[in-house]
């Protein structure tokens, strides 16, 4: 603790001697949009790499998934056995209950993503929900919004480090586009961040903290810290996150090699950015929002329907069927299960496993472009 404290004073001494550079008008461009890249022509061993990548980049899952106790540790542990053994535990009822071989294995990592507190890992759940309600970030959504193609891709990265063939299908030329972070390593520096937005966005923060709408409640909310913090306690918290636990929280969560990861200057932006953040976080209507959705398709991607309904091809079944509901359900009945999912439970399936914020989520239009559309999904 002692030798932390030391490098984190040292660090703070040479931020100071930085402040100068800082001052210098930005000359570097923000290189930090995404890179979309093309998945046509990928073999099943590019497609691991990539789902690879996807693990420890982008998805952010090894901020959790790693040795620190937060998450099962998926890299390291035996998943050949750990995966058999869940599908086998009577607590389990998701879509791959009762089966077994690495198809059933492909559905419950799928369903691990797009449905985590359909299982939650015996010790991991959130705190006082005795084990019903994962931490985990949905990653089809924001912040991590991992597309189907990216949600296989990891697919296949975890069923080939368990020693299965993997089973999810390799893209195809009409598939979208993966979004590429960046080229970090291979010899070319990452390239610099120079706004907050884009740092709290490469290093994960918001799947932690509430930043950027993502609701996360792992880590205590950062708005108005400006107000309850100085500049240099908000540096140290994000350095040595252990130097000082915020108060109900626990020490050891928070990743604590950022002060190794994030440049100076990359340091000194997110810390000006978080001090000027608002006291509260703002309404869900600000201009940060993702545009409205102007198609029943385009609003069924927007809100990640097709992660656990069988809708534009994406064959999940955590959810039933749509096709033809318009001629079991009226379009006011479909309007209720999506904005009060809870009312009526589909038979077959069970309660609580869709979300049931839609409609402080949609706009009214956007309901109405879906219900729609789902009226007029043929059989
Ligand atoms: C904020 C922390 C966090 C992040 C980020 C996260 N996970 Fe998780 N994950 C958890 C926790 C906690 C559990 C155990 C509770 C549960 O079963 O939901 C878990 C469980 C899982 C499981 C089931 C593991 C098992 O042992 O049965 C899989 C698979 C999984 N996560 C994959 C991912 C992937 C892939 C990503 C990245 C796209 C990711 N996770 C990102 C916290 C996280
Ligand atoms: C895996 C979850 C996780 C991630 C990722 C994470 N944090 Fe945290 N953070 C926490 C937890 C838990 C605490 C409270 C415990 C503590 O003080 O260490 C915390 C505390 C903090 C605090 C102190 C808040 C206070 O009220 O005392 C700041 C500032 C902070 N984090 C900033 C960040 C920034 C910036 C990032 C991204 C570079 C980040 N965190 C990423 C979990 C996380
Ligand atoms: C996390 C998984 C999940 C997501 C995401 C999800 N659903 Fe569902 N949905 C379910 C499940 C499970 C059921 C069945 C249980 C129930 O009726 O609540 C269901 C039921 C329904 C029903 C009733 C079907 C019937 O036959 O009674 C409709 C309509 C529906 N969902 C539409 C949607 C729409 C539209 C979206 C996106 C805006 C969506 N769902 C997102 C899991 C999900």
């Amino acid at each position: 603790m002692t030798f932390l404290r030391v490098i984190g004073f040292s660090v703070l001494l040479l931020l100071g001697y930085m402040g100068f550079a800082h001052m210098l008008p930005q000359v570097v461009p923000d290189t930090s949009e995404p890179v979309e890249v093309s998945t046509e022509g990928l073999d099943m061993d590019g497609f691991i790499a990539l789902g690879e990548s996807i693990f420890k980049g982008k998805g952010t899952c090894t901020l959790c998934h790693n040795g620190m106790g937060r998450a099962p540790d998926t890299l390291e542990m035996d998943m050949a056995a750990t995966y058999p053994a869940r599908l086998a535990d009577p607590r389990y009822k998701g879509v791959a209950a009762g089966k077994e071989g690495p198809k059933a294995i492909e559905e419950y990592i799928h369903e691990s993503m797009v449905a985590p507190s359909a299982y939650v890992v015996e010790g991991f759940g959130k705190k006082g929900t005795n084990d019903t309600e994962s931490p985990m970030p949905t990653v089809n959504m924001p912040p991590i919004e991992l597309n189907d193609v990216e949600m296989n891709a990891v697919t296949a990265f975890l069923q080939d480090l368990a020693g299965l063939e993997p089973t999810v299908p390799l893209p195809s030329a009409d598939d979208a586009p993966v979004a590429e972070e960046p080229a970090a390593g291979g010899g070319e520096p990452a390239p610099l961040l120079t706004s907050g937005e884009a740092i709290v966005d490469e290093y994960g923060c918001a799947s932690c903290h509430d930043l950027g709408g993502s609701g996360a409640d792992l880590g205590p909310s950062l708005y108005g810290i400006g107000k309850r913090m100085t500049r240099a306690e908000v540096i140290e918290s994000i350095i040595d996150p252990n130097a000082v636990i915020a108060e109900g929280y626990e020490a050891d969560f928070m990743p604590a090699d950022f002060g190794e990861s994030l440049r100076g200057s990359e340091l000194l932006v997110l810390t000006d950015y978080l001090m000027a953040l608002p006291d509260a976080a703002p309404a869900a209507d600000d201009s940060k929002e993702e545009p409205l959705a102007t198609t029943g398709l385009e609003a069924i991607d927007k809100f990640g329907c097709a992660g656990c309904h069988d809708l534009d091809g994406s064959e999940a079944d955590i959810g039933p069927k749509l096709n033809g509901i318009g001629k079991r359900m009226t379009a006011d009945e479909v309007k209720t299960a999506i904005i009060d999912p809870n009312a009526i439970i589909a038979d077959g399936f069970e309660a609580d496993m869709m979300p049931d914020d839609f409609a402080d989520q949609m706009d009214d239009s956007e309901l109405s472009l879906i219900v729609d559309y789902l009226m007029n999904l043929p059989e």
